[in-house]
């Protein structure tokens, strides 16, 4: 082993740790999703995705527990090997279903999914047009293909037009709702613009997808946009739906080739079987039980009224986010609310741009009134 390599990886270590920006994973001795336990001590959960309160249900636990008992505890292989069981196209015909849409395939996380839709889906003459603020999963996905890739500012329609008249063979990629800062593009104008230049419409509604739209079909479906106007739509079973994997969905074209060319889903251990059981049943819940969307709403409501004086982003949806400025106050932030009982996790450069840390607060249907009260109060001394 090099001891010069290993010097500079402690010296890059170093580095991080004195500009306050060392991460580390934290232990959860309990989780119910509003409530966790870390070393001892209970907090009101504010940093989670499980937006509807589907990631404790009973049904869905359930349904993976007998998924496992039926199928066995992994695929043990690739999709096109022997990874697929039955109900993992089951799976598949309830996400189609849902979504009104031609095909899907499933991937073992959002990540692999959208390396998978922009690698696969882009070629050498294509130029991929990306949010500035896109996650870090299309961001590499798109530096990793053989595209060019362009960024244009924020949600800003007029500098996406700068790029689509003059970008080479443009494909436009943005995100339902941004995970960072909750907001979400203007999709009907996009589209428009879009068509007008003859480039397809990618999709990344990892937040978007359970928790707006009619039976939380998506972003697109609530913005009045019709699931064939997108070429490729990703979302996961992680967050609202709140298992783990993801999917992509898109035209029965669209789809065969990414079956055929897509090497993160050719090469790569199909989703365990009684996972797949677990999402269809959280599908049902999150199409049925409409009342979870109605709860996450009004908590989204609550928070903004009793925020209004405070530094929050503009946002309706269950991700908002108080700018704080440096890391070294965002921490600190996130160190005081933990004395008061609430896990707010502190979100630093390079998830967001220099100059920006955050507390991202996400909302979910379990908050009570009086947790979203509590976490005003606190935000209100800190600010
Ligand atoms: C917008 C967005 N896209 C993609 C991903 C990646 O999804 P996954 O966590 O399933 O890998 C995430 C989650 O971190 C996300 O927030």
């Amino acid at each position: 082993m090099s001891a010069d390599r290993l010097a500079q990886l402690q010296q890059a270590l170093e580095e991080r740790a004195a500009q306050q920006l060392l991460r580390r994973p934290v232990t959860l001795q309990h989780y119910n999703g509003r409530l966790l336990t870390v070393a001892g001590s209970s907090f009101i959960n504010f940093s989670g995705n499980d937006y509807l309160g589907i990631a404790t249900e009973p049904q869905v636990l359930q349904a993976f527990a007998d998924g496992a008992m039926q199928f066995g505890a992994g695929s043990s292989g690739s999709p096109l090997v022997t990874g697929q069981h039955a109900v993992h196209q089951q799976l598949c015909d309830s996400l189609c279903h849902w979504l009104d849409v031609e095909r899907v395939l499933l991937f073992s996380s959002g990540f692999a999914a959208n390396q998978a839709m922009l690698l696969t889906l882009s070629s050498k003459n294509d130029s991929l047009l990306l949010d500035k603020l896109s996650h870090a999963s299309l961001i590499d996905a798109a530096r990793h293909s053989d595209a060019t890739l362009k960024r244009f500012a924020h949600n800003d329609q007029t500098a996406l037009h700068t790029l689509l008249s003059q970008a080479q063979q443009p494909m436009v990629v943005t995100e339902g709702v941004f995970s960072m800062d909750g907001d979400s593009p203007d999709l009907p104008a996009m589209l428009k613009l879009c068509q007008q230049f003859n480039a397809p419409l990618l999709l990344d509604d990892a937040h978007g997808l359970g928790v707006l739209g009619p039976e939380g079909i998506g972003t697109a479906a609530a913005q009045g946009v019709k699931p064939g106007d997108l070429y490729c739509t990703m979302a996961n079973f992680g967050k609202a739906l709140g298992v783990g994997g993801a999917f992509l969905a898109g035209s029965k074209t669209v789809i065969d080739y990414i079956e055929q060319f897509g090497r993160h889903y050719i090469y790569s251990t199909a989703l365990p079987p009684a996972l797949c059981a677990a999402v269809i049943k959280s599908i049902e819940l999150c199409r049925s039980q409409n009342w979870r969307r109605e709860k996450l709403h009004s908590n989204i409501a609550l928070f903004r009224a009793l925020a209004a004086d405070l530094p929050v982003l503009p946002s309706d949806t269950a991700i908002q986010g108080l700018l704080l400025g440096s890391s070294e106050r965002a921490v600190a932030a996130s160190a005081q609310l933990k004395q008061a009982g609430i896990w707010l996790s502190a979100i630093r450069p390079p998830t967001v741009p220099q100059g920006s840390a955050r507390l991202r607060i996400t909302l979910s249907a379990q908050h009570t009134e009086q947790d979203i009260r509590q976490l005003v109060q606190q935000l209100r001394q800190l600010v």
